[in-house]
């Protein structure tokens, strides 16, 4: 049973979607507690009503000391014996000090196809490109924003008269059933490293036959 911290800034919508998997019958992962930079983190109070412990980490006293935020983060981490971290939306660049000591033990999910649309507005630039398909990504974390290997995908279609929040919608569903999905696995020692296949839940379409 692997000890999971979750790291969030705000709502927190798939932070309960990982308290609803783990707390299932022989899932392999269980929530330690949950840390947030913002006192007003809408997930804070969920986890304390699902009886789980939670942190109150602010970046604020530190200024532009982000390493020595993160120190602290770490230490908490390690005190509470953390063995996986799960980012879900936590809303603060990483600085190579935390991405390097939680490397391969760090899980991010961003609302997009990766590499597609990495960054912010992801939904706005994916209607401004025409995209036809957006999707979601449960990735491990390394030191390029949002760029680390990912371990699951779901696509899911871009209609036409969508708006950001229409689409975003959509694709939060989707992160709904991902991030627990990519937990388990993580929990279980999958890295993703295999092709795409085994990384997009949806079904892909059949190869063209070769002439
Ligand atoms: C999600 O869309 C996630 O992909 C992104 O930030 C949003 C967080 O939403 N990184 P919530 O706090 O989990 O509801």
């Amino acid at each position: 049973m692997k000890k999971v911290a979750i790291l969030i800034s705000g709502r927190g919508s798939n932070m309960l979607s990982l308290l609803q998997a783990t707390a299932e019958p022989g899932y392999p992962a269980e929530i330690a507690v949950v840390i947030a930079n913002r006192a007003d983190a809408g997930g804070i109070k969920q986890a304390q009503a699902h009886g789980i412990d939670t942190l109150v980490i602010p970046h604020k006293p530190h200024g532009p000391d982000r390493a020595a935020h993160e120190a602290e983060i770490d230490a908490a981490l390690r005190a509470c014996g953390v063995e996986l971290v799960c980012l879900a939306g936590y809303m603060r660049i990483l600085t190579p000090f935390l991405v390097g000591r939680w490397a391969g033990r760090m899980l991010n999910i961003h609302p997009s196809l990766l590499p597609a649309f990495p960054g912010l507005h992801t939904h706005e630039r994916a209607i401004a490109a025409g995209a036809k398909l957006a999707g979601c990504t449960v990735h491990w974390v390394t030191e390029g924003m949002d760029e680390g290997p990912a371990l699951v995908q779901a696509a899911v279609p871009v209609l036409p008269g969508d708006t950001p929040d229409t689409l975003a919608a959509r694709v939060l569903a989707q992160e709904h059933v991902i991030y627990p999905l990519a937990l388990r696995l993580a929990a279980l020692g999958e890295t993703g490293s295999g092709d795409a296949a085994s990384a997009l839940v949806n079904p892909l379409p059949a190869a063209p036959p070769q002439p």
